[in-house]
C-alpha cells in the first residue's frame, strides 16, 4: 500500500470554506493600512540567515531556537524568514529607498515561520499582517502606529483584548539596565528556574517576562518602575501615552514588558487576548531606531508591529461557512461529438463574462446533470444533445420558472447576457 502523506506539524490547510475569512480580514486590512498611507511590500520568505542573526539579535529564543534554515546552499546559509523586519530593513537599505522619501510607511501580509514546539496558537508556518514605518524618531507616530493596530482590531470586529506599553529606552538605557538587572538578579540566581538561568548570561530581559511563578516572585520583589530611563527617554514615553490619551486608546502600563527581539528602541507594546489560552499574543511591535543603521544603512528611526492572522481568527472561533459554488448556467450535455461542442460553447460564454460549468463526463445522464446543475443553483440550463448539434440550436430551460425554448447556437451568448 502506499503511503498516505500528512500534513507537517504546526502547518495548516486553509481549506475554501475557510478562505473567506482570510480574505475578509486581508481586505479590510488594505483598506485601512491605505488610509493611513501605507503601500504594500512583499519580500522573498527567505533571507540570508545572518540577517536574521544580526536583526533579531544572537541570542534570541528566535534566533537559537527557531530558525528553519534551508539545506543545500552551503556557502550562503539561507533560512525561512520567522518575522518581517528585518526583510524590510534590508530592501529599505539596498534600494536606498531613504533617498526618495523622508519617511517610508510599508505593509506586509505573507506566511512566517519559527520551528516551535506545537501548541494552540503556536504554529511552524502562520501569517502576519504586518507595517513598517521608517524614517522618524518622532514619538506622534509610535502613537499613531499603536492606534492603528487598535483600528485593526477594531475593523476586524474582534474585542477583549488588552493592550500594554513599556518604555525600554535608548540602547545606552538599555544597557544600563541590563548591569543593573544582572547586579539585582546574581543574588537569586540560584532560584531562577533552568531557562532563566540561561537567559542571565544571554539575554537578561527575558527573565522579566518569565512564566515560571519562582521567577516572577523574585522579578516582582525587585520592584522595577522607569528608573533605568534616561529623562529624554522619560519624556519620549510621557509624550507617546499622552498621544495615546489624545487619540482615544486605552492602554496598560507594564514596566515588565521586554519583547523577545533585541532590536527594540523606546517603545514597545504587545496586545494580547484571554481567550487565547498560553499563547496570548495577538500581535506586538515597537520601535527599533538603530536597526537600519546597524544593517549597514542610514540612521532612521522606525517604528512598526506585527498582528498574527491565525491567533486573530481564533478568537472569533472559526465559524465554517457552507461551500456554495454558484453558476449562472450550467451547460448539460452526453455523447462524445456533444460534448466537445459544449466545450467550445462553454469557452466562449466564459469569455463574455457568464459563470458556467458543466459535468464533464461523456456518459452522465441528463437527469444527474440536472441534479448538479441545481446543486450548483444554476439559474440557467443548457442541453446540448444530438437533435440540438443538427439543428444547430440549443435547449435553454430557465429554472425558476421551467420554462424551456429553443435558440440558435451563435445567438445563446447574447440571449443569456440580456438575462442575467
Ligand atoms: P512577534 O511578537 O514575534 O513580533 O510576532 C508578532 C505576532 O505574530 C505575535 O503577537 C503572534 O500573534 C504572531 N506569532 C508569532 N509567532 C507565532 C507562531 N509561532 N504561531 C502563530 N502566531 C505567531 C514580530 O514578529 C515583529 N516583527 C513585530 C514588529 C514589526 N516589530 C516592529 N515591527
Amino acid at each position: 500500500m502506499s503511503k498516505k502523506f500528512s500534513i507537517p506539524r504546526g502547518t495548516a490547510d486553509i481549506l475554501p470554506s475557510d478562505i473567506s475569512h482570510w480574505q475578509t480580514m486581508e481586505q479590510s486590512a488594505r483598506q485601512v493600512l491605505e488610509i493611513y498611507g501605507y503601500k504594500e511590500i512583499r519580500t522573498p520568505i527567505f533571507e540570508e540567515t545572518a540577517l536574521f542573526a544580526r536583526s533579531l539579535g544572537q541570542s534570541t529564543d528566535v534566533v537559537q531556537k527557531q530558525i528553519l534554515t534551508l539545506a543545500g546552499d552551503k556557502e550562503n546559509s539561507l533560512s525561512l524568514r520567522p518575522e518581517g523586519t528585518a526583510s524590510i530593513a534590508r530592501t529599505y537599505i539596498e534600494n536606498s529607498i531613504d533617498k526618495k522619501e523622508s519617511l517610508t510607511k510599508l505593509y506586509y501580509i505573507g506566511p512566517m515561520f519559527r520551528g516551535e514546539r506545537q501548541q494552540k496558537g503556536r504554529l511552524r508556518q502562520f501569517h502576519q499582517i504586518g507595517v513598517e514605518a521608517i524614517g522618524t524618531s518622532q514619538p506622534l507616530l509610535d502613537a499613531e502606529v499603536i492606534a492603528l493596530a487598535v483600528h485593526l482590531l477594531s475593523e476586524f470586529e474582534i474585542n477583549g483584548y488588552q493592550l500594554r506599553i513599556n518604555s525600554l529606552g535608548t540602547s545606552e538605557d538599555k544597557k544600563n539596565f541590563s548591569v543593573f538587572l544582572r547586579e539585582k538578579l546574581n543574588q537569586d540566581l540560584a532560584a531562577l528556574c533552568k531557562d532563566c538561568q540561561g537567559r542571565f548570561e544571554r539575554n537578561v530581559f527575558r527573565v522579566l517576562d518569565c512564566k515560571n511563578e519562582g521567577c516572577k516572585k523574585i522579578v516582582h520583589n525587585l520592584n522595577l518602575k522607569d528608573s533605568h530611563l534616561s529623562s529624554e527617554s522619560r519624556q519620549y514615553f510621557n509624550k507617546v501615552k499622552a498621544t495615546l490619551n489624545l487619540l482615544n486608546v486605552a492602554y496598560q502600563e507594564e514596566p515588565l514588558l521586554v519583547r523577545g527581539l533585541d532590536y527594540y528602541t523606546h517603545t514597545v507594546f504587545e496586545i494580547s487576548h484571554t481567550g487565547l489560552g498560553s499563547q496570548d499574543a495577538l500581535g506586538a511591535g515597537g520601535r527599533y531606531d538603530n536597526l537600519i543603521e546597524e544593517l549597514g544603512g542610514p540612521k532612521a528611526g522606525a517604528v512598526g508591529f506585527a498582528l498574527g492572522m491565525e491567533r486573530m481568527l481564533l478568537t472569533k472561533g472559526g465559524t465554517e461557512i457552507p461551500l456554495d459554488s454558484v453558476v449562472d448556467v450550467f451547460l448539460a450535455s452526453r455523447g462524445e461529438s456533444c460534448i466537445e461542442q459544449a466545450v467550445i460553447l462553454l469557452n466562449q460564454l466564459r469569455h463574455l463574462g457568464i459563470s458556467s460549468d458543466m459535468s464533464y463526463e461523456p456518459d452522465a445522464s441528463f437527469k444527474s446533470q440536472t441534479r448538479l446543475a441545481d446543486k450548483l443553483k444554476a439559474k440557467y440550463v443548457l442541453f446540448l444533445g444530438e437533435d440540438e448539434l443538427k439543428e444547430k440550436a440549443i435547449t435553454l430551460k430557465d429554472m425558476q420558472s421551467g420554462q424551456q425554448e429553443k435558440v440558435p447556437m451563435e445567438k445563446i451568448g447574447e440571449v443569456i447576457q440580456n438575462r442575467i
